[in-house]
């Protein structure tokens, strides 16, 4: 396999200024997704990453890990567990509560989603502050799923997110700083 062109994946990225708001820089993954050959290259990179391991699950946090996730997940011969905000998923489920900005938000799992010991990759498009990933942790680990690595299509260096997973590996493909 070819090493991929980073440089030529983050020119397919958009910035909009000022979205979501005033003073914020938006990184619109979008017109990456709809390019063939980059969204491909991307999904791609990000799989060979893993490929030297025996991957029983990829885990994708809503909305945009749902993006990468299951295309990473078929990729790897894996299957795909959905992490979604509350009172979506239909049957029993674990529950993680975290703290914003401003306020609290949650994220769900299906309790039976992963059986102990199974390898499992957490998968989101962005790491920002980590916050989100941080409490998808937290589920993964109550449910004794082994945490092969935490996967983002780009990273935010200077928020410096990483900085709250010592140990893991933390892969992302388009960094920002
Ligand atoms: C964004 C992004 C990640 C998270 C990263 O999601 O898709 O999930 O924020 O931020 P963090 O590292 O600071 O936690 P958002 O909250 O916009 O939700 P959405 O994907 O449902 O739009």
């Amino acid at each position: 396999q070819k090493p991929v062109d980073v440089d030529s994946l983050k020119a397919l990225v958009r910035t909009v200024p000022d979205f979501p708001k005033p003073g914020i820089l938006f990184y619109d993954i979008t017109t990456l997704l709809k390019d063939k050959t980059g969204f491909a290259q991307l999904i791609d990179a990000m799989a060979a990453h893993y490929l030297s391991q025996k991957i029983d699950l990829v885990l994708g946090i809503e909305a945009r890990g749902f993006i990468f996730g299951p295309a990473l997940a078929y990729r790897l011969n894996a299957g795909f567990v959905p992490v979604r905000k509350p009172r979506k998923l239909p049957a029993p489920v674990a529950r993680v509560t975290y703290d914003l900005e401003y306020g609290t938000d949650t994220l769900e799992i299906h309790l039976d989603a992963i059986q102990s010991g199974q390898k499992v990759v957490l998968v989101d498009d962005l790491l920002a502050t980590g916050g989100t990933m941080e409490a998808t942790v937290k589920l993964v680990k109550q449910l004794g799923g082994e945490i092969a690595g935490l996967g983002f299509a780009v990273e935010l260096d200077f928020l410096k997110g990483r900085d709250r997973f010592p140990g893991y590996d933390v892969f992302s493909l388009l960094h920002y700083d």
